[in-house]
């Protein structure tokens, strides 16, 4: 399996912390960020991983992570020239992913739980482009999925609702197919691709599915100062209670 770390964007709402440091370098407790989601990548059976980022930080990235070897895997590196949206970031992969399957994770997402990795076995004897949902006090600020009749009817990014509702996480994984429908995407009012029109694709062509991470599994995206704190504390307080490592 293949799988991918976007690890670009301009971090905009850490500065001015991130005006330096690439975000994903932040430490999580005792740990960079980024290796939450690369573990995370490993439990979903990824081999060969690709790091995406600005050229002012793939430098830093490469020097923190090498070559893979000593995490077992095989990592490579590529430039995204500027944040012009996720699906955009995604395309960089195109020849990387030689025609397979492919896994993503945004590299601000902190998912952990328990039964995870029987979950993505699952999705990986699967052919549809699958997200991950978590239900969540307030949507604000996240893609959102509406459920009904357990299919997904509508997505949208960002609504401007605090409502609580199911958010479209940043872990996804999508059929080779994704490369032929990103060049026919256009940038949002914002001037980036958005992930959630891309998903939108694969609903409109019957070929998504989705995967509900429930209570015994937990998700941060360490976008702002406040999660990045929440998620810092959770894997103290973990780690420290149950006397192992995340
Ligand atoms: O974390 C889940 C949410 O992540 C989803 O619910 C949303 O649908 C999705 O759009 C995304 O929202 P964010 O506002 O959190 O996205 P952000 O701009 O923070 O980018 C997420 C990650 O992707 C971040 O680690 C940087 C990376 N990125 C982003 C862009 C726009 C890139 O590598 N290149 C890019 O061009």
């Amino acid at each position: 399996m293949k799988g991918v770390i976007l690890a670009g964007g301009t971090g905009s709402r850490l500065f001015p912390i991130t005006e330096t440091i690439n975000k994903h370098l932040l430490p999580v407790y005792d740990k960079p960020l980024i290796y939450y989601p690369l573990s995370n990548l490993i439990l979903a059976g990824c081999k060969e991983i690709l790091i995406i980022s600005s050229p002012k930080s793939l430098g830093e990235l490469k020097n923190q992570l090498g070559d893979g070897s000593r995490f077992g895997i095989s990592l490579s590196y590529v430039e995204q020239l500027s944040p012009e949206g996720i699906p955009s970031a995604i395309y960089l992969a195109k020849s990387f992913s030689e025609n397979e399957d492919i896994w993503v994770s945004l590299g601000d997402n902190l998912i952990f739980g328990s039964r995870i990795k029987e979950l993505y076995e699952d999705v990986n004897s699967s052919k549809k482009a699958t997200i991950f949902i978590k239900h969540v006090g307030s949507i604000y600020g996240f893609g959102s999925a509406k459920i009904e009749k357990e299919k997904i009817t509508h997505l949208e990014e960002k609504p401007k609702t605090k409502s609580s509702g199911w958010a479209v996480t940043g872990l996804y994984k999508f059929p080779n197919s994704v490369f032929e429908l990103i060049p026919t995407m256009h940038p949002s009012e914002r001037n980036e691709t958005e992930i959630i029109d891309l998903i939108n694709k694969f609903l409109v062509h019957k070929n998504l599915d989705y995967k509900i991470f429930g209570r015994g599994v937990t998700w941060v995206d360490c976008g702002t100062v406040d999660d990045l704190k929440l998620a810092d504390s959770f894997v103290h307080n973990y780690q420290k209670i149950n006397n192992t490592l995340i």
